[in-house]
């Protein structure tokens, strides 16, 4: 097979790239290791900045979006017993998020391609990247005990974390920077009405925990648990309870519980790899870099991948100009380390770090007060959250 770019994994990012692709003309082959519905049963983050917005809709995939998406003007951070509100709208300038679950996007993005006959192959296994440094590279797969190779201008690794593209790079040109954090985020997703229109970040002596919700009738929470817990020592009962604690008690007081639908515990990661490119191929969201959840970057960050990979790409096929396919690691990585600094703050100033001095816990308080004190402070805060420009 042939085809202009090859792009492998079929979550947002590579969906995303190549419906915008598609939309200019240019021929991608998408590989996913998974089935569609596999990718669909993964219950991902939730919040869209105003920019992937409209990158979805510049791809023709914002309908569903406009329609059941809801856009949040603040949300509220909880600590001391009570709730202090970040007026989003005020202090960014007018702007907003939407919340609309990763979920529903990536449907959105896979029937737009199968509606446009986009050429998404499904369950590839052992994709490998070959002659990356050649001017003709080209990627194999295994379907069942054929090997599937595909010749390509350029490879798009947008495999996720765990995939082979960034590993395709030689180690001595790749450099990572990471930071494990000493906790992860069990997350409830519960059919049940959400405690709060608007989401609330609590910082609790017991521990981080989130109110958030995917619609007025399905309520998404996370608490902070240490590393080593799995879901099995968190019956619902117990789960419940532990959040109740976490709010303020006239919020806990209307709770609304019910059994979760999906339980699970994601562990907090600060990840870069650098450059985003090698050769003939480009890196992009999860497989580039992961943010702890707090600051609700993970898929806005993907989302800048691709509007820089894309104009690149455009530029290239059909201008005949490289200037932005050359600079997409520098201008991507500007913005993914804005976005790395942003989460790492919000994870700092929200949760419980048991090896903390007393100084710290101290420092940690005054970040906080500082935070509700300050114009600017709470300005910085907005604008990090609705999103820094593209
Ligand atoms: N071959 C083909 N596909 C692969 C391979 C492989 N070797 N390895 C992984 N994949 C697929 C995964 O099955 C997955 O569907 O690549 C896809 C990567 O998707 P995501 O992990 O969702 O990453 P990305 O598209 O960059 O999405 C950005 O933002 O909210 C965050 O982490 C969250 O998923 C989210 C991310
Ligand atoms: C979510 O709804 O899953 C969510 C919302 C905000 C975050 C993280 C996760 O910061």
């Amino acid at each position: 097979m042939k085809t202009q770019i090859c792009i492998i994994g079929g979550g947002p990012s590579g969906l995303l790239l190549s419906q915008l692709l598609h939309l200019k003309g240019i021929d991608t082959i998408l590989l996913e290791r998974h089935s569609r519905e596999y990718v669909l049963s993964r219950i991902r983050a939730g919040v869209l900045e105003h920019g992937f917005a409209a990158l979805m809709r510049e791809a023709q995939c914002g309908d569903r979006m406009d329609r059941e998406g809801e856009i949040h003007e603040g949300f509220f951070i909880a600590h001391d017993g009570r709730l202090d509100r970040i007026d989003l709208h005020k202090y960014s300038g007018g702007n907003s998020v939407i919340v609309y679950g990763q979920t529903e996007l990536t449907r959105d993005l896979y029937e737009a391609r199968e509606r446009m006959k986009g050429n998404v192959i499904h369950n590839v296994e052992d994709v490998h990247l070959n002659d990356l440094a050649s001017d003709a590279p080209y990627v194999t797969y295994r379907d069942g005990d054929a090997i599937i190779r595909i010749d390509c201008d350029y490879i798009v690794g947008a495999d996720g974390f765990h995939g082979v593209s960034r590993k395709a790079i030689p180690k001595d040109v790749l450099r990572e920077y990471e930071r494990i954090y000493p906790f992860g985020w069990l997350g409830v997703l519960s059919r049940t009405k959400p405690v709060s229109p608007e989401l609330i970040y609590s910082k609790h002596e017991r521990g981080f925990a989130l109110c958030s919700l995917r619609s007025q009738i399905l309520s998404r929470y996370y608490i902070q648990v240490p590393l080593e817990d799995s879901v099995e020592d968190w019956p619902d009962h117990a789960f419940w309870a532990e959040l109740q604690r976490r709010l303020p008690d006239e919020v806990a007081g209307r709770l609304e519980t019910g059994p979760a639908i999906e339980k699970s515990i994601a562990p907090l990661r600060s990840f870069v790899a650098e450059p985003m490119c090698y050769k003939r191929l480009f890196l992009a969201g999860d497989a580039a870099h992961i943010v702890p959840p707090t600051g609700a970057r993970g898929l806005n960050s993907a989302a800048s991948d691709i509007y820089y990979l894309y104009h690149g790409l455009v530029d290239h096929y059909r201008n005949g100009d490289d200037a932005r396919l050359d600079g997409y690691s520098d201008r991507a990585l500007a913005r993914v380390w804005k976005a790395q600094r942003f989460s790492w703050w919000m994870t700092t100033l929200l949760h419980r770090f048991p090896a903390n001095s007393p100084y710290e816990n101290k420092l940690q308080e005054t970040d906080l007060q500082y935070l509700f004190s300050s114009e600017l402070a709470k300005g910085s805060l907005a604008e990090n959250y609705v999103g820094l420009p593209f």
